[in-house]
């Protein structure tokens, strides 16, 4: 019996219940709704064996650290999420199992460079990849309307035409699609070349999504608004970027700059490492401690993290405060390791 797909919230922000047997999923749940996830599991008798994620959100609030500790089930996420929250990494190809179901992961970047589609049986969940009729923008930091084309052409385009698409938004009432309803009719993206097509997203013109502010940092970083006083999102932009190479170059060279590493504890000990010489200082403790990095006003300061988002609101932070010379590692450690420039752990 193939996977059962529900959706949950039947608002244009969607939430999807995955079943295979007594074993469930689910998918891009909306922390608000929370309550109503666990009186529908449990009425239902279902076990919550995962919590999948499609992308980090800008648009409503994950699930916060408290919540995971409520439910104790993994989440999932692709391997460029930033969020510490997350327990298990996945890339293209990986293969999750639900009550004994496969569903498969697939890398579809573009609307953020960590989103993903999950595939079962007969159908794919497109997160903000592909919708129905239309794609997700890539304007946020991270978008690349050219790798969105080539993860919906050659990806999403490439499965089966029956293979029913369940978006993460909708705002016109739609619920589903086909893939090859979409290949005939997506409005974007059937019958425009990859060049048309980044030119069409570069002027799509929106405006950024209410909830952008009180969202995206908390989902990116793992903490609460009570724990950081996060700074505006256009501050966040603000802030200067260093590709891994250039930082290697000029930590070879006097004077180096400080990197400051503003992941958690576990992480900077962890598979990733760090890089030599890097001062730790988790972001829900910058704030605090800025009193301690004053002699660093003037010096060169590079904001490191897992993926460059929670160091680009660092980053602003330390702005805000007065540094004057604060560059953001562009990509984070994951970016560094890449690379191929060596780490301590
Ligand atoms: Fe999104």
């Amino acid at each position: 019996m193939p996977v059962h797909v529900e959706e949950l919230n039947r608002t244009n922000c969607k939430t999807y219940l995955l079943t295979a047997g007594s074993e469930a999923a689910l998918v891009d749940p909306v922390r608000e709704r929370l309550d109503d996830y666990r009186s529908l599991l449990a009425a239902r008798g279902l076990r919550l064996a995962l919590v999948l994620e499609t992308h980090t959100h800008a648009d409503h609030l994950m699930l916060s650290r408290a919540a995971k500790e409520l439910l104790r089930v993994p989440i999932v996420m692709h391997d460029e999420s930033p969020s510490p929250l997350v327990d298990r990494h996945v890339v293209d190809g990986d293969v999750l199992l639900l009550g004994g179901q496969r569903i498969g992961v697939l890398h579809t970047p573009g609307h953020t460079p960590d989103s993903v589609a999950y595939r079962v049986e007969g159908a794919v969940l497109t997160g903000d990849t592909l919708m129905v009729g239309t794609t997700g923008r890539c304007d946020f930091p991270g978008g690349d309307a050219g790798a969105q084309y080539d993860a919906v052409t050659g990806k999403l385009f490439r499965l089966p035409d029956e293979t029913v698409v369940w978006p993460a938004h909708d705002y016109k009432g739609n619920v589903s699609s086909t893939i090859g309803e979409e290949k005939r009719t997506n409005a974007r993206v059937a019958g425009r070349t990859r060049e048309a097509y980044v030119a069409l997203m570069a002027n799509l013109g929106l405006p950024f999504p209410d909830k952008i502010q009180e969202s995206l940092q908390v989902n990116q970083s793992g903490f609460e608004a009570s724990e950081v006083l996060f700074p505006k999102i256009a501050e966040v932009a603000g802030v200067g970027e260093v590709t891994p190479r250039d930082l290697a170059a000029r930590l070879a060279a006097q004077p180096a700059p400080l990197v400051l590493d503003v992941r958690e504890p576990e992480e900077f000990v962890g598979e990733l490492g760090h890089v030599a010489g890097a001062v730790l200082v988790p972001l829900d403790a910058l704030e605090h401690r800025l009193p301690k990095l004053a002699g660093y006003v003037d010096r060169e300061v590079v904001v490191v993290c897992r993926a460059g988002a929670r160091s680009a609101t660092a980053g602003a932070i330390l702005r805000r405060a007065g540094f004057h010379h604060v560059q953001n590692l562009a990509g984070g450690m994951l970016a560094w390791d890449a690379a191929g420039l060596g780490v301590q752990r």
